[in-house]
């Protein structure tokens, strides 16, 4: 083909060009414009024409190259202005599309706060069967057969071998602990426990415990006392003041209910503690002999301590909740109030 026709060739191309993206104006560049584009080959084939053609022929080309040139021009800016109007329809003023991530339950925000504070003071943390056998739920831990504690912790069981039923503690994890290691035994047993109770506002037919034990040599009630006072003033605050009440438990003796100054009246009396300043947190004690004993641990070499506390019920100290079957309603209304705050 004849120099002047490729060149005729060419301008029809780039004319026709229709480029609306910054990459295809890049391509067109590289093409028509660049070293190794079409226009430099044309004029590469300019120096070897015939000496009376090459004037009329080196006109049209540059002729084209200043059209290449021009539309190379027009066409950047033309993509320029599109992309600035793009961002200039934005509507900035629009509120922003909602953040549908989900939150953390209340009652699993305790769970993690009260796990983080033990693992700090040296506990490790142990699971066991929500379905126990009457061993690791009553035997083991001194409740002989009719005694009358067991009517305090009355659940469900399983009809077809009534030796099995829904534990009523995390105490059981503590059996199956005992049985299986040597000490020290340092550990808390988070869980959820069942009752058979009518549901009301300060009770349920399930609820969740973290229960704690401690065995080793030498462990005493001063360790119990402190671990809880220590564990109470990271949960609730350094004001906070802690003391024992005597109480009764089979698993435990001497046996203590722990009580921690009324969060909502600061202790001056309000209807949460009952006019007393007071509010209890958690049952604790030495851990009986016999339990030792039942476990295969020689209570003569080694001792312990055990607590046990409801989450539900630290929980609404924490966070004023009124009413159990709020926790497991699943009303979104409540449950998107309680942010992680660890
Ligand atoms: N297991 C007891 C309960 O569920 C709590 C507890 C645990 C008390 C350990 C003392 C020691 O009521």
């Amino acid at each position: 083909m004849m120099l002047l026709e490729r060149v005729t060739e060419l301008r029809e191309k780039v004319e026709k060009e229709v480029i609306t993206t910054v990459d295809a104006l890049e391509i067109f560049r590289i093409k028509y414009l660049s070293k190794k584009g079409e226009l430099s080959a044309l004029f590469e084939d300019l120096k070897v024409a015939a000496k009376e053609e090459k004037r009329e022929l080196g006109k049209t080309l540059n002729d084209l190259k200043q059209l290449a040139e021009a539309k190379f021009k027009e066409l950047s800016e033309s993509i320029e202005s599109l992309s600035t109007k793009d961002s200039n329809q934005l509507d900035l003023s629009l509120p922003p599309v909602s953040n549908t991530t989900g939150n953390l339950h209340p009652l699993n925000l305790t769970r993690y706060k009260i796990i983080e504070i033990f693992e700090r003071l040296g506990f490790s943390v142990a699971d066991g069967p929500e379905i126990e056998d009457d061993w690791h739920n009553f035997s083991a831990l001194n409740f002989p057969e009719n005694h009358p504690a067991r009517e305090m912790q009355d659940t469900f069981f399983v009809d077809r071998n009534p030796d099995f039923l829904l534990r009523t503690h995390t105490s059981n994890v503590q059996i199956r602990l005992m049985e299986k290691q040597t000490p020290p035994i340092r550990s808390i047993m988070p869980g959820r426990v069942y009752r058979n109770e009518a549901i009301s506002a300060r009770a349920h037919c399930f609820f969740h415990q973290i229960e704690g034990l401690y065995v080793d040599k030498n462990v005493g009630f001063a360790d119990l006392k402190q671990t809880l006072f220590q564990f109470a003033k990271e949960l609730y605050g350094k004001d906070i003041e802690i003391r024992f009440r005597p109480s009764f438990f089979p698993f435990t003796e001497p046996s203590a209910e722990i009580d921690i100054t009324c969060l909502i009246c600061h202790g001056k009396g309000c209807n949460v503690c009952k006019y007393s300043g007071w509010v209890e947190i958690a049952g604790s004690g030495m851990v009986h002999p016999n339990v030792l004993k039942n476990c295969g641990i020689d209570p003569e070499e080694y001792t312990g301590f055990a607590f046990g506390m409801g989450v539900e019920r630290v929980t609404q100290l924490r966070y004023g909740v009124n009413d159990l079957r709020l926790y497991s309603e699943n009303d979104v209304r409540f449950l998107k109030q309680f942010k992680a705050v660890f």
